[in-house]
């Protein structure tokens, strides 16, 4: 990457205003119920904490739309800060403004001050210039290890980089670019793609991009039964996005012309309704009506397994089936044991397939797990994230 890293900036003595990606998700008690995005930013705040920098993290939670919404506040993760780093947290209940300029100015070098919900003020989504000057006034130099939220052009990720000489990349969002970029730009061949989900509408533009790049394409999740409705196959009950058919069979038509293979489920786990106790049974080919797909069915997950075991390079996006529910998680499981196994680099984009390869316990076992989801999808797409464009170039 030729953007300007955080390791190339002196940070001893310095403010060093750190945009994280902690918007987690949070219990009904308002703990946070998985740690993994304040984790995957440990490296680059111990960085600035071991180097003697002054840390000031910003993030966003939730979506308050611009107002203050007392359950979104970012206190929920003083705490995890604190255990993961062995530091105090000093959280203020602002992100901007005198008292928190004043807060700052007393820091002393490798303290911690997490900033409040940056998204109480509607500012932050605008864009707007005078925001984004006033977070500027509490860092010496910019950070953002904020991954996740680099395909959005906010204040903290886009308008504040104006007002530092220098604006750099996190040691995340240097991992996450090295990783999702370099598969997509060199990959080893054979390049094998998993895409699932619930739409084929989310992922056009990606099936798009992938087409020139990989040897093969595994469609699971719902998105595969539209694929097959649009071939004429009775798809049940099974959740079809009707206005897609002909997508689906351009894509087809594209995947033959570029000779990229591209394999649908031959067989599938259907439910007679998508419960933890519906009945279940698998059918072949296509599903009756009245019955709803669920899951990839057994010799589609040994179809897909092969394909995987010969590949040397692999990037996953989306669940094969309802994985949420542990009766239709067989065929996600399943793939994601597959990648396990392999000696490929293995990517997994965010979101669902994140929370799938940490619900098995695999997350260790892939070369590289994404904490984005709609910016890794961004990148899957060829595009450029507003959030690394605008940092400086080494
Ligand atoms: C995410 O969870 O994908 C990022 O934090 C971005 O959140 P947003 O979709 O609300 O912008």
């Amino acid at each position: 990457m030729n953007k300007l890293a955080l390791r190339d900036l002196t940070v001893r003595g310095k403010r060093v205003l750190t945009r994280v990606d902690f918007n987690v998700p949070l219990d009904k008690n308002n703990r946070v119920s998985d740690d993994t995005r304040i984790k995957a930013a440990l490296p680059t705040m111990k960085y600035v904490i071991d180097n003697g920098g002054k840390l000031v993290l910003m993030s966003h939670l939730g979506r308050p739309d611009g107002k203050v919404v007392e359950t979104l506040r970012l206190n929920p993760v003083v705490k995890k800060i604190e255990e993961l780093t062995g530091k105090p947290v000093r959280k203020v209940n602002d992100c901007i403004g005198i008292d928190i300029e004043k807060v700052v100015s007393k820091m002393k070098d490798g303290e911690i001050v997490l900033l409040e919900n940056l998204r109480f003020y509607p500012e932050e989504e605008a864009n707007d210039d005078g925001f984004a000057r006033k977070l500027a006034y509490l860092g010496d130099f910019y950070v953002n290890d904020a991954f996740g939220c680099s395909h959005r052009a906010h204040a903290s990720i886009v308008g504040i980089t104006k007002y530092f000489p220098k604006s750099a990349s996190g040691l995340l969002l240097e991992k996450e670019i090295e990783y999702l970029a370099k598969i997509m730009a060199s990959p080893e061949h054979p390049f094998v793609a998993i895409l699932g989900g619930a739409k084929v509408s989310d992922k056009i533009t990606v099936i798009d991009n992938l087409l020139n790049k990989v040897d093969c394409l595994l469609i699971g999740g719902a998105m595969a039964y539209t694929f097959l409705k649009a071939q004429g196959k009775n798809t049940g009950k099974s959740k079809v996005e009707a206005d897609k058919l002909e997508i689906a069979n351009n894509i087809m038509a594209k995947a033959k012309e570029k000779k990229v293979e591209i394999l649908l489920p031959i067989d599938h786990l259907v439910a007679d309704k998508v419960e933890q106790k519906a009945r279940i049974r698998v059918e072949k080919d296509a599903i009756s009506d009245d019955w709803c797909g669920v899951d990839i069915g057994p010799k589609t997950i040994r179809l897909f397994a092969d394909k995987i075991a010969d590949a040397k390079s692999i990037l996953w996006n989306g669940p094969l089936g309802v994985f949420e529910m542990d009766k239709f998680a067989e065929g996600t499981h399943a793939i994601a044991l597959a990648i396990s196994k392999t000696k490929a680099v293995s990517v997994v984009g965010g979101g669902d397939s994140a929370a799938a390869v940490a619900k098995f316990g695999l997350f260790d076992k892939m070369t590289h797990v994404s904490t984005g989801g709609g910016a890794s999808l961004e990148l899957m797409e060829g595009k450029e994230l507003p959030g690394i464009a605008a940092l400086s170039n080494k």
